[in-house]
């Protein structure tokens, strides 16, 4: 069993991270009560020194239990957000000053860095233990906030975000193309994937699922009309393995939805979009991630053509950002990225019909990491769920059926 990772920091631990003494701090919950769902997130608000400089920063823990249960592989999952903040954020940074990207064009999307720690005096060094910590910049103190995960984005914030998600992907790809030893040597190591221990015995998820498409969903028109594909693409979805595929392969974030994107407002305008929770990233498809926004994150007041269009912008997007880069776009054509959607879908199919329940779990009884045998229960009990949901799993299912995906 791992050893109980810290819930709070020290000022030694403060200290040690940012390299620099600590007047005085404060620590609070960054997330409210019940929505933190795979890590501990701290709001930590500091007066550094020598020059009693303030900042706030978002310090995010390690917790060796996941919403079932069980250990998740969190070295793993801190070694790749390090990786992000530490090594990839400044790439991306670079790469774009040489190509003389101007300000106003920048992709800066990913969080500042203040300090991290693979363990307590471990620096940026393997391993990673349960004391790793990583302290960025606390977005909510600079005006940057969350899209409601019930209701989803409208077609202006998940324009925003399409865009975004566009560049920073083919990002990955100019880095692939144009800097190949970095990528090989530094890139693709943090995007390996970490070995998963298998459900444990007893878990009947066959059970499970014929119990929601029996019982819980049976209602929802599309789902009673559908049952039996929808039972065939949840099944074969666990055999599905992504695999990279060139060459559009790059970082695939693989938990692309509302609550790991933040946005900041000029009034009622946009400003600013930021992009966190790299603990899952692979080499994959791009396409996983768009599929898996488009029907998990959207509001539904975001139409099947709103999607489409969305699909399209994300590949002109993507392209045009490569061109920037004296990339040759040509292998990139649409068709073959709707290639790449029709390879992704069925299984973003089944990750999305699943993970809608915690997204629009009600927020007076969220998902609660310290309650595993209610998180059990919440996958076939339908309390706390309302007509969003429904009408979500209704449109998920009629546009997968619409594009056989399933
Ligand atoms: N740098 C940050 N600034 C402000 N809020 C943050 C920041 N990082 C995380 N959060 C908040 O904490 C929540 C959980 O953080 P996240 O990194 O997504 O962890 P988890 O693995 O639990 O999903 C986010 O949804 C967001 O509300
Ligand atoms: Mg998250």
């Amino acid at each position: 069993m791992p050893a109980e990772p810290p819930t709070d920091l020290t000022k030694e631990d403060l200290e040690e991270m940012l390299q620099c003494g600590v007047e005085s701090f404060t620590t609070s919950p960054l997330t409210t009560a019940g929505e933190n769902f795979g890590s501990l997130l701290l709001r930590v608000d500091a007066t550094l020194l020598p020059d009693h400089r303030q900042v706030s920063l978002a310090a995010k823990l390690v917790v060796t239990k996941n919403l079932m249960g069980r250990v998740p592989p969190f070295r793993d999952f801190m070694r790749k957000e390090m990786d992000m903040y530490t090594r990839l954020r400044p790439a991306i940074l670079a790469v774009q000053e040489e190509h003389g990207i101007p300000r106003d064009l920048l992709l800066d999307v990913i969080p500042r860095c203040h300090g991290a720690r693979t363990r307590r005096g471990g620096g940026l060094e393997p391993p990673v233990d349960e004391t790793a910590a990583i302290l960025m910049e606390n977005l909510g103190a600079s005006g940057y906030r969350l899209a409601d995960r019930i209701e989803g984005m409208d077609l202006e914030h998940a324009e925003c975000v399409v865009r975004h998600l566009a560049r920073f992907q083919a990002m990955f790809v100019v880095l692939k193309l144009k800097k190949p030893h970095f990528f090989k040597s530094t890139v693709l190591p943090t995007l390996a994937v970490p070995k998963h221990d298998p459900p444990p015995p007893g878990e009947d998820r066959d059970e499970k699922l014929h119990t929601l498409l029996t019982t819980s969903l049976a209602h929802v028109p599309a789902v009673g009309q559908h049952r039996a594909r929808i039972h065939a693409a949840m099944t074969a979805a666990r055999q599905f393995r992504a695999r990279p595929r060139e060459p559009f392969a790059t970082l695939a974030h693989n938990d692309f939805w509302t609550n790991n994107v933040l946005f900041s407002y000029e009034g009622k305008r946009i400003a600013g979009l930021k992009l966190i929770d790299f603990q899952m990233t692979s080499y994959g498809s791009p396409a996983a991630d768009l599929v898996g926004f488009l029907y998990s994150s959207t509001s539904l007041a975001v139409t099947g053509e709103d999607r489409d269009r969305l699909t399209r912008l994300y590949h002109e997007e993507f392209t045009g950002w490569l061109r920037r880069f004296d990339c040759d776009p040509r292998p990139f054509s649409y068709a073959a990225f709707l290639r790449e959607v029709g390879a992704e879908a069925p299984a973003q199919f089944a990750r999305v019909f699943h993970m809608l329940r915690i997204f629009c779990m009600s927020k007076d009884n969220p998902p609660d990491i310290n309650n595993p045998a209610a998180f059990q229960r919440m996958q076939t009990d339908n309390t706390g769920l309302g007509e969003t949901y429904f009408s979500k799993i209704d449109r998920l299912v009629r546009e997968a059926v619409q594009r056989k995906w399933i």
